[in-house]
């Protein structure tokens, strides 16, 4: 079958659900993926052809993304601050604005002494990988209530040759870590489960709810948790750092001025919206 045949035919059924350019995108990423060729092959050779089960890779992606399934899932990964994640459906997708994170403790890193960083609500890894990468004299544990994401993070972590450390725990249910920790940073649930209205398909229906959703009541309640196990847990002057849901911007700062952190600062994301809190013990 000819390639020019099967981008006819993402275009076509897709221009549904997804605008041309972005249909454009998913098809020369699979391009790359399945043919292990350059995206612009269709402008080298227009009749370039594919064999049946190349065919049958196109297709069944085809499906996937007519149903939402984000391209990362179908592709098996993700890059994240230029290093590769694998990602399936036990793991949250990594986004852009956790990046903004990265780029921020990057710059509060390189003042600050750091040997200890504890990453709450891994996931993927991304965050405390990233910082592995980036602080490589530190010691990066890990920590996630699911078994799968947990072990998607170890895989991660193998795969860009760092070392980290690995712990199965519910923060919610914990009342003591056996380390205390120069940085303490979560990404944790945030989303209300009342935003589920507002969600496009591809977060609602395939990305897991364990990693999204916190309850309508107390959305801050990762937050008031972890920053309380972190005043026993961090040594003094360390720092704790959240990803956050823009809505709560001046209540997460309210929190952990309450709990008595110093230098709090709240920082918006590449979109300019309130996504990153910091404070010092
Ligand atoms: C928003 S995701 C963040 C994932 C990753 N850190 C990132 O930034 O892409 C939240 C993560 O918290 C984990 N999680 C949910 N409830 C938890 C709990 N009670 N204790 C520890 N981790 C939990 C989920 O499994 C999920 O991996």
């Amino acid at each position: 079958m000819k390639l020019s045949a099967v981008k006819q035919s993402f275009l076509e059924t897709l221009n549904s659900e997804y605008d041309g350019e972005e249909v454009l995108s998913f098809f020369y990423c699979l391009v790359e993926e399945f043919l292990s060729e350059k995206r612009f092959i269709l402008h080298i050779k227009p009749d370039f052809e594919i064999d049946e089960k190349q065919v049958f890779k196109f297709e069944k992606a085809l499906g996937d993304l007519k149903s939402h399934l984000p391209i990362q899932y179908i592709l098996g990964y993700t890059e994240f601050m230029s290093l590769r994640f694998k990602v399936n459906s036990s793991v949250l997708i990594p986004r852009p604005e956790t990046e903004d994170l990265i780029y921020y403790l990057d710059s509060c890193l390189k003042k600050r002494e750091v040997y200890r960083i504890l990453d709450i609500g891994t996931g993927s890894g991304c965050i405390g990988i990233s910082l592995k990468y980036k602080v490589p004299r530190a010691q990066v544990s890990l920590m996630d209530v699911s078994k799968e994401a947990l072990k998607t993070a170890e895989e991660n972590a193998k795969m860009n040759d760092l070392e980290v450390e690995l712990l199965h725990s519910d923060v919610l249910n914990t009342t003591s870590l056996n380390n205390s920790y120069d940085l303490i940073v979560s990404n944790p649930p945030y989303i209300r489960n009342l935003e589920k209205e507002v969600m496009r398909p591809n977060v609602l229906n395939h990305e897991p709810h364990l990693a999204l959703f916190v309850s309508d009541e107390d959305p801050l309640l990762f937050y008031r948790k972890i920053a309380m196990l972190a005043r026993d847990h961090l040594n003094l002057g360390g720092m704790l750092c959240f990803e956050i849901n823009e809505a709560f911007g001046e209540e997460t700062v309210a929190l952990l001025d309450e709990l008595e952190y110093k230098q709090i600062e709240l920082i918006n994301d590449r979109f300019g919206k309130n996504r990153i809190v910091s404070a010092i013990r």
